[in-house]
């Protein structure tokens, strides 16, 4: 794999020691032209595309099932994590108030849920692990949803999907996930692993940009649920334009609710064009490869600091964050951007992320400036 190329792609990385995909990735020029090729058309064509429009989102649709092994019918495009979760919120209230979920989860996980009405059972992670055995414990004949992130925001633990899917379906569970953190980055097979909804944002390790997430559900859950929101995109045939037939189609894509966000949809298309065209097993390795490489440079600066790593480090539970803990990770973080290095202040320390668009001059030059300021 050419990796130079690839950089090549993120024009932000010229200038910017971009160690930051955690918090939001640059965009390639590939999504980019996706957004803007729309917004030509529609200044010089107005909605005359429309129809080539629609059928282009069905191909970025058909991108996204590969992406996570689901089926058409199971992804609907949504703004964000945080509307995705209060989609699934809003499905199951009918199927139970008791949600166990994590400590340290990104608020968009649990803030859906109790602002309906749910009660959450917290998991306590030890060194930032959340192991089955533990979530396990926390799990109540009243508990009906489990909720986690695949990867979390504070500490890049990563669980493991398959386990726990495999303990939610053991335990009736329906289970729940936020890939925020991992889509884009780590592989995610949402059969393999039992996932009845899963969402994501596209802004992070996705690298599509804001306002586009994506929202998954098992198609076992389209004639069970209830429908919170509808729209005229909700029904079978919108083009009846019927306004008193609310003849719902029981899919995923009914939480389309009306015109499409085509530009971000769009540049999310780019990103997976990006993506399909590196392969995902190639993405997780070159992230394995990179964050190694942080650790290996770290320990070679300051073997002490290089203890204080939050995240950890055994594969099976690593992702692309690595958080280095620091108490004054704030004012490093503002030092560090005056000399245009970009990583960001998370839970205890400084949080690093490493992606297919860094290279290892990048975490080089980090730990140059780390070094002068810690
Ligand atoms: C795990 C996780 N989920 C979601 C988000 C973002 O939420 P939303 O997509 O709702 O803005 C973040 C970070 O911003 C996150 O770390």
């Amino acid at each position: 794999m050419d990796w130079d190329k690839i950089r090549d792609l993120f024009p932000a990385t010229k200038k910017f020691v971009y160690l930051n995909a955690a918090e939001a990735s640059p965009v390639s020029i590939l999504s980019a032209r996706e957004a803007k090729t729309f917004y030509d058309e529609i200044l010089t064509r107005g909605d005359l595309p429309w129809n080539e429009w629609l059928e282009k989102r069905e191909k970025i649709r058909k991108k996204v099932v590969e992406l996570i092994n689901a089926d058409k019918s199971e992804i609907a495009f949504t703004l964000n994590t945080s509307h995705g979760m209060n989609l699934i919120a809003g499905m199951l209230k009918r199927f139970g108030k008791e949600v166990v979920t994590m400590d340290d989860e990104f608020p968009s996980t649990t803030l859906p849920w109790l602002n309906l009405g749910y009660e959450l059972r917290f998991v306590k992670p030890e060194d930032a692990v959340y192991s089955i055995d533990e979530i396990e414990k926390n799990i109540t004949s009243n508990t009906k949803i489990l909720v986690t992130s695949h990867v979390q925001y504070k500490t890049g633990f990563k669980q493991d999907l398959v386990e726990l899917g495999k303990l939610c379906k053991d335990r009736g569970l329906i289970f729940v996930v936020n890939a925020t953190q991992s889509a884009g980055a780590m592989p995610i097979d949402v059969r393999k692993a039992n996932i009845d909804f899963l969402v994501f944002s596209g802004l992070k390790w996705m690298m599509a940009g804001y306002g586009i997430g994506v929202f998954y559900m098992d198609k076992e859950w389209f004639e069970k649920v209830d429908y919170p929101v509808a729209g005229w995109q909700s029904v079978r045939d919108p083009f009846l334009v019927d306004n008193r037939k609310l003849d719902l189609r029981k899919e995923a894509s009914a939480f389309e609710l009306g015109c499409p966000h085509f530009s971000n949809i769009f540049a999310l298309g780019g990103a997976l064009d990006l993506l399909n065209e590196i392969g995902k097993e190639n993405v997780e390795r070159r992230i394995y490869e990179l964050g190694d490489y942080l650790v290996k440079k770290l320990e070679e600066l300051d073997s002490e600091l290089s203890q204080q790593i939050v995240s950890p480090l055994d594969r099976k539970y690593r992702s692309g964050i690595t958080v280095i803990g620091l108490k004054n990770a704030e004012t490093i973080v503002q030092e560090l951007h005056k000399k245009n290095i970009v990583v960001s202040a998370r839970g205890r320390g400084l949080r690093v992320s490493v992606h297919v668009y860094n290279n290892e001059e990048d975490v080089d030059k980090l730990m140059s400036e780390l070094g002068k300021l810690v």
